[in-house]
């Protein structure tokens, strides 16, 4: 394994302007946190750091609208989202925000040194305006068509769609999204970031230095934007909301939020160290320190392209080792979004399943979308925990525990001679930590989680092999021995699953009394979570052959996981197809009324009351039914489009509204004497505009 070494781990500092989801946890916060668990785990000097990015258009916008200041937005979901980051034992060792002084200040001076140097170009150019909103039309304040990709709900600064970022006077018919007018243009200065100039550099560096290490997702897209070009950004705005702009012009002007954001990591650091007396500059300028950017694909381009010309620009700083971003999680196939509130948002799980946050972690990891999109469904959700963590994991664990308390009152027994089956069995658990190690370490968490799952099926496996409770009654001193064997990979489990599932393999350590009692956590409120100090390490899981001494007494048993029913899942499909009907209801357009006709025109449509008494498909079409109607005068036949919203047999009897004198039309061959007059639920489905009195005479006018 790896000899001990400095790590800076960055995990994107979320947006606050909204609460954080399950998306963001799988692609970016948890396989962050099993990566830095695992590297604290094996003795590494490991720096994991995030914070609030609490700049940026979103949140003036979300401020607008709740009538409230940005700082108020900010303040709400900071508390929010470092809660629930606490909650989900991510393992920061500082969540810090960039509203802190101490990022407003190294914002500035990083500014103020690229700007001393020379190495902005300092331009007027004509800008997106608003001249209703009198506002300069930045980033996510304007929408138009990308040039790249063609979506036509491109931002500003960056295409979602696409990944691509750029200026937002390159987009095709941009609108204000402010007024929704077509914008006007005003002649304003800004300081750019030549990215051409690193261009070359950039592909040396990526493209060919990092072809074999990086993710191809990541790698594509960057060679991609360098076979494009790339172009000078702007690095400032004309906003109020944010950091100003420290130079002799820039009054009234702020920071780009995508150039102050980055350097968050930064201040993030020094607030860390200021705070735990340590030296932050190692941690960013010592060329033995792996930087590692943990963030989500649209993110690519700022963190492979955008940061790192700023760092070389700045020349100080050392570039990151590696950008593993992941792609999307979508929920139940459909894009999670904020604005629909189509997602399940990590404080609200917490409350539908108070004590499973390694639950969802597990299945958020075994299911993350690394190389591809990738869906997450409560039914996947349910499976992995009931035949994986419960079936499984907690399975293995509770019969050693329930056996070695019932045949040693929880004492570990001395073992007899191994067998070849024992040492088999004890040698492929000390590959484990190896193999799970190979896979964290290319950045696979997912193969690690299904490894770490295979540790525990070899425990099961044994038991079943070995049947101590059979062997019991015949041979005791052998089930000595196969109880000391399984304990030894309980006691392997609690350390290798510690950085997929923490809370579980605390309270796997709990049982087995192998807990360490001095735990230095710190009480500084920046820290949300203080790794523990393990006696065990991934090394003593790979080369020691006792891991849990004969002798020493294990606790009584407690299940690590418990089954979820379907009723529990039936609650959280219930709550996301309410919110799909919500969804519709708010987006159902409501036609126009129409043109306004004389009382003479309507008293020309002759609706009378009928009802259905037959009614069979039309052969070979999907939606039309001939209908045998009585509408009083007659019974007349009438084909309607309503064959995908009713069944046949069900309309039988059904009292309708019908328009008897349209004049016949063919259709499908069969003619039609009439119409049926309908109306659309809520659901998309179509309903019969009906009478509704079963005393009413077929063949009442409607009038
Ligand atoms: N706030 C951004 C997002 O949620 C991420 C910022 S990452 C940083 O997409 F590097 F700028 F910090
Ligand atoms: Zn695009």
């Amino acid at each position: 394994m790896s000899n001990s070494k400095r790590y800076t781990i960055t995990a994107a500092l979320p947006y606050t302007n909204g609460p954080v989801h399950i998306g963001h946890l799988a692609g970016v916060y948890v396989p962050a946190d099993i990566y830095a668990r695992y590297l604290r785990n094996t003795g590494n000097d490991v720096l994991y750091i995030c914070g609030s990015d609490e700049h940026g258009v979103p949140i003036t916008i979300k401020a607008k609208k709740e009538g409230v200041t940005p700082q108020d937005i900010v303040d709400k979901y900071h508390a929010i989202i470092k809660q629930s980051f606490s909650d989900f034992g991510i393992s920061f060792d500082n969540y810090s925000r960039t509203s802190a002084k101490v990022h407003h200040d190294t914002a500035s001076e990083f500014f103020k040194k690229l700007y001393n140097e020379g190495k902005f170009i300092e331009e007027s150019t004509e800008q997106l305006y608003d001249a209703e909103a009198n506002q300069f039309l930045a980033d996510r304040f304007v929408i138009g068509t990308c040039p790249k990709c063609g979506n036509e709900e491109s931002y500003g600064d960056q295409c979602e769609s696409c990944g691509t970022s750029h200026n937002a006077t390159d987009l095709i018919n941009p609108k204000s999204a402010i007024t929704g007018n077509v914008p006007t243009t005003k002649v304003t200065k800004h300081w750019y970031l030549p990215l051409d100039k690193y261009e070359q550099w950039l592909r040396e560096w990526i493209v060919e230095g990092h072809k074999n290490d990086w993710k191809t997702n990541v790698l594509g897209q960057v060679k991609s934007w360098l076979d494009d070009g790339l172009k000078p950004r702007a690095v400032t705005r004309d906003l109020d909301w944010g950091i100003p702009v420290p130079v002799e012009g820039g009054e009234g002007k702020v920071l780009y939020v995508w150039f102050d954001a980055p350097i968050g990591y930064i201040s993030s650091t020094k607030e860390w160290a200021e705070q735990n007396g340590k030296d932050w500059e190692p941690y960013w300028k010592d060329e033995n320190t792996k930087l590692v950017h943990f963030i989500g694909k649209d993110n690519i381009v700022f963190h492979c392209i955008i940061f790192p010309a700023m760092l070389k620009a700045e020349g100080s700083y050392i570039l990151p080792e590696n950008v593993p971003a992941n792609e999307f999680l979508n929920l139940e196939g459909d894009k999670i979004s904020t604005s629909k509130n189509w997602a399940v948002w990590l404080h609200e799980y917490l409350e539908d399943f108070p004590g499973k946050q390694d639950v969802l972690r597990y299945t958020l990891t075994a299911n993350a979308p690394e190389t591809k999109d990738n869906d997450f469904t409560w039914k996947d959700f349910q499976a992995r925990n009931n035949n994986e963590l419960v079936a499984i994991f907690g399975n293995f664990i509770n019969r050693v525990v329930v056996l070695t308390n019932k045949y040693y009152e929880g004492v570990i027994p001395e073992p007899n001679e191994f067998t070849d089956v024992d040492n088999e069995t004890l040698e492929k658990l000390q590959k484990y930590p190896g193999i799970i190690a190979n896979s964290i370490e290319r950045y696979r968490f997912r193969e690690a989680s299904q490894e770490l799952m295979n540790l525990a099926r070899l425990g099961n496996k044994y038991l079943a092999d070995e049947e101590p409770w059979k062997q019991v009654k015949t041979d005791p001193e052998r089930v000595k021995t196969i109880m000391y064997v399984a304990l030894q990979i309980a006691a392997g489990l609690s350390v290798v699953a510690e950085p997929f599932l923490p809370f579980s393999a605390e309270k796997l350590k709990g049982i087995l009394n192998m807990a360490d009692t001095e735990r230095s956590r710190s009480v500084d409120e920046n820290v949300i979570s203080t790794p523990l100090n393990h006696q065990l390490s991934w090394n003593d899981v790979e080369e020691k052959s006792e891991l849990i001494p004969a002798n020493h007494t294990i606790g009584k048993a407690e299940l690590l996981f418990a089954k979820i029913e379907d009723k529990d899942i039936q609650v959280q499909l219930d709550k996301l197809e309410a919110t799909k009907l919500a969804n519709e209801a708010e987006n159902k357009v409501v036609e126009p009324q129409k043109e306004t006709i004389e009382f003479d025109d309507f008293t020309k449509l002759d609706m009378r009351v009928g009802t259905i008494i037959e009614a069979v498909k039309v052969p070979k079409t999907k939606k039309l039914l001939q209908l045998k109607v009585d509408v009083g005068i007659d019974t007349r036949t009438i084909v309607s489009g309503i064959a995908e919203s009713f069944k046949p047999e069900d309309i039988i009897g059904q009292k309708v509204t019908v328009l008897v004198n349209l004049a016949p039309r063919k259709l499908r061959g069969v003619e039609s004497q009439g119409m049926i007059l309908m109306t659309d639920t809520p659901d998309g489905k179509l309903a019969f505009v009906e009478p509704g009195n079963d005393s009413v005479k077929n063949g009442e006018q409607v009038s």
